[in-house]
């Protein structure tokens, strides 16, 4: 590294660090300034939409998720909250003003790139401050339990070290633009129906080993300003008004400075207060304003709460200090054409080749004539709905409202950004001549891939917050449709735009099969460039494809034969379900399958290329840390990038499963590149009588190309480690 810019990383670091340790006094001294009336002004906020009648915005308001009022008299900014992770929200088509979508999230998992993610991070926070925001609900990162969930797409991963790392590295994106990113739903918050009641039953290990994991990295790596609970209970208590969550895991033991906001509608009362809550947020939609006189009040005669209540306000302003957030930022103009090249770059390397029999793909330019069909692929590509829906300017190229009515009818609608991969594949491959079929009925699909040289049927499973699937089968007839179709004509290529997994009964007949998920903005451009080979596909799985439902640990959707289905997941009065988390307790998704035997459609980590890579050579060291040394080998003609992955295969000889560590690798044809991981020694622990315990014995590791395909084992003697509630402490030999 040049000495200048190791003195730039090391002025950066030093600045961060001292920025944070001067907003803790920062805030202490702005806290005891305030007056009485002062301490309950940041503590709530309203939901900055006209929501059951006209928002009384004041001027520096701007139509989105919240509001919270400043504190002009002493420099503190008003909070304007946008969401979300994907991009600054479209708030139903009340915000006219577009901005760029970043693929969904689980399109950002796949493409295991942290650097990538963390440009995006900084690219959507850029527009949330041009339009005047310097709070992003963001970092979305459930992990993924129940591939059903209705925001399975806004979600990274089932793995909580892949998760997250990528979340933290979309925070730290967002932050750099010196405002507030949230990590979400805190936590456990992984299915849709019941969310606003379901109480999930899970022990301490279980979740410190997976859920919690995942924050607790996410939150080291992004030091997220703000922390949003979920909706749902966790062991009977919701998770806004978890003592557990939010005091003892966040705030003792992982020594969360910033504070924790609450999702819109989910605070029971104001004893959530003292269990950890510092922020109502969109007071608007609970039973009460907790947060404003019922709290000053209680702070009059409750020693309890008079020091929460100033705990609450340094933690805001911790937040608000620690980023630097401007008291008043410019409104800018957004280059949207440089946005827009971010979100093509991420959709670019989260394309999943899943099947490519023959080398069907990349596809000649010269192909004489090719059928395209359905999924209003001469229009656009899909989004996900819910609060986390971007559009660009102009909105949407097709919406389908499928919402009837009700106050949140206007989240869902099954949309498409204006970007057309028939377009696309047009303008790349002038030679060829195309016919579009919308894929409404099979008869005619059939004829016209019978005529065709190749068919490429676009397929979609939409996803939207508040509802989860009922299965993993593409619906609207489309699993007959591609069978019918491939059947005709057998250079059929499926590209899929789902939120998550979905089972295909109809794999078998078809030529190749690519996963496009939510592609954003310029979807249409990415998975063209991907179908004729300008880019080499690079994308890995993130998630598990089961082959069925019942392979999974809750085979029936909780409360899916129970719980009217309703955007809010609200229930009759009185009604509950619970769902025990504990049976597959930390062995989420590949671990699950690794522990059942069970055979998936397409494991954890699985992606083809157009190239080939060998992994060999691996070594695994000890020492203060346990480390990985391995080759990566690029032994095919054409430049691509690989995803080795390391994975924990064994202890003392009992099989064991767990990503421990992951890199990208972009290698020239014929080149070879030496990949070092150092291993998080949580990943070898086990969370025991309050603190990671990595036990004595053998330890079994592999290089994988998915959680299915491992290299020769490695093993490693480790003594017994102790290594407290954070894990942090060096691992010796
Ligand atoms: C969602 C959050 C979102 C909030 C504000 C809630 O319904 O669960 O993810 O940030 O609304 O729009």
């Amino acid at each position: 590294m040049h000495f200048i810019s190791l003195l730039i990383v090391l002025t950066s670091l030093t600045s961060s660090a001292s920025l944070a340790q001067n907003a803790a006094t920062r805030a202490a001294a702005t806290e005891t300034k305030m007056t009485d009336a002062e301490r309950t002004v940041l503590t709530h906020g309203i939901m900055a939409v006209p929501f059951g009648g006209p928002v009384n915005l004041p001027a520096d308001g701007v139509i989105g998720a919240g509001y919270i009022t400043g504190i002009p008299r002493l420099g503190v900014p008003s909070e304007r909250e946008t969401d979300a992770s994907l991009g600054v929200s479209y708030v139903m088509g009340l915000r006219k003003d577009g901005a760029t979508a970043m693929p969904s999230g689980m399109a950002m998992g796949a493409t295991w790139n942290p650097t990538l993610i963390k440009r995006g991070g900084a690219m959507i926070g850029s527009e949330a401050k041009a339009k005047g925001f310097n709070v992003m609900l963001a970092g979305g990162m459930n992990l993924i339990r129940e591939p059903r969930g209705g925001r399975t797409f806004e979600y990274f991963s089932e793995d909580p070290l892949l998760s997250g790392v990528l979340s933290g590295a979309a925070v730290a994106g967002i932050q750099s633009n010196h405002i507030i990113s949230t990590v979400k739903h805190f936590a456990l918050n992984n299915q849709e129906t019941a969310r606003h009641f379901i109480d999930v039953k899970i022990s301490d290990a279980a979740a410190r080993e997976s859920d919690l994991l995942a924050f607790e990295i996410a939150i080291e790596r992004g030091q997220p300003g703000s922390v949003m609970c979920s909706y749902n209970q966790v062991n009977g208590a919701y998770g806004c008004d978890s003592d557990y969550l939010l005091n003892t895991v966040l705030k003792k033991d992982w020594g969360y400075k910033g504070y924790v906001m609450s999702d819109w509608g989910a605070v029971p009362r104001l004893e959530t207060a003292l269990h950890g809550l510092d922020q109502q947020s969109g007071a608007q939609i609970d039973p009460a304003v907790f947060f404003a006189g019922p709290l000053a009040a209680a702070a009059t005669h409750s020693a309890a709460y008079k020091t929460r209540l100033a705990d609450m306000n340094r933690r805001v302003l911790y937040a608000i200090y620690a980023n630097d957030v401007d008291v008043a930022a410019p409104r800018t103009t957004i280059n949207f054409k440089a946005n827009g090249d971010v979100a093509e770059a991420t959709a670019k390397e989260a394309i999943v080749l899943l099947r490519n029999r023959g080398n069907t793909l990349p596809l000649a330019a010269s192909a004489g004539k090719i059928a395209v069909i359905g999924g209003f692929a001469d229009s656009g590509v899909l989004a996900g709905a819910g609060s986390s829906h971007v559009q660009g300017e102009g909105g949407p190229a097709v919406i389908i409202p499928l919402s009837g009515d009700g106050p949140f009818a206007g989240f869902i609608n099954q949309a498409y950004h204006r970007s057309s991969p028939l377009k696309a594949m047009k303008a790349r491959a002038l030679q060829t001549s195309f016919v579009y079929h919308d894929g409404r009925y099979i008869t005619d699909a059939v004829q016209a891939a019978k005529g065709a040289d190749v068919a490429i049927i676009f397929a979609t499973q939409w996803m939207s917050e508040g509802f989860d699937v009922p299965d993993l089968n593409l619906p609207n007839g489309q699993d007959a449709l591609i069978d019918a179709v491939a059947s005709a004509n057998p250079n059929t290529i499926v590209v899929l735009e789902t939120g998550g997994p979905v089972v295909m009964p109809w794999l078998d007949k078809t030529a190749a099969v690519v996963e496009a998920w939510y592609p954003g903005a310029r979807g249409g451009e990415a998975i063209a460039s991907v179908l004729y080979g300008d880019i080499n596909p690079s994308g890995r799985l993130p998630v598990t494809f089961p082959a069925s439902v019942s392979q999974l640990p809750h085979p029936v959707l909780a409360g899916s034969d129970t719980v009217e289905p309703n955007f809010q997941g609200i229930g009759k009065p009185g009604q509950t379900l619970s769902i025990d988390y504990n049976i597959e307790g930390s062995d989420v998704g590949y671990r699950w399958f690794a522990r059942t035997a069970a055979k998936p459609l397409f494991p954890f980590g699985y992606g083809l290329s157009y190239s080939n890579f060998v992994h060999n050579g691996l070594k695994i060291l000890g020492g203060q840390t346990i480390s990985a040394t391995f080759n990566v080998l690029n032994t095919s003609a054409k430049a691509g990038a690989d995803v080795p992955q390391l994975y924990l295969v064994s202890v003392n000889g009992e099989a064991k499963q767990r990503l421990v560590g992951f890199d990208k690798v972009t290698l020239a044809p014929g080149a070879s590149s030496r990949v070092t991981l150092t291993v998080d020694s949580r990943l070898l622990a086990e969370w025991k009588d309050g603190q990671w315990i990595v036990a004595a014995g053998r330890y079994g590791f592999a290089i994988g190309t998915s959680a299915n395909d491992l290299g020769p084992v490695q093993n490693i003697t480790l003594s017994t480690h102790k290594l407290g509630v954070h894990g942090t402490v060096a691992m010796l030999k």
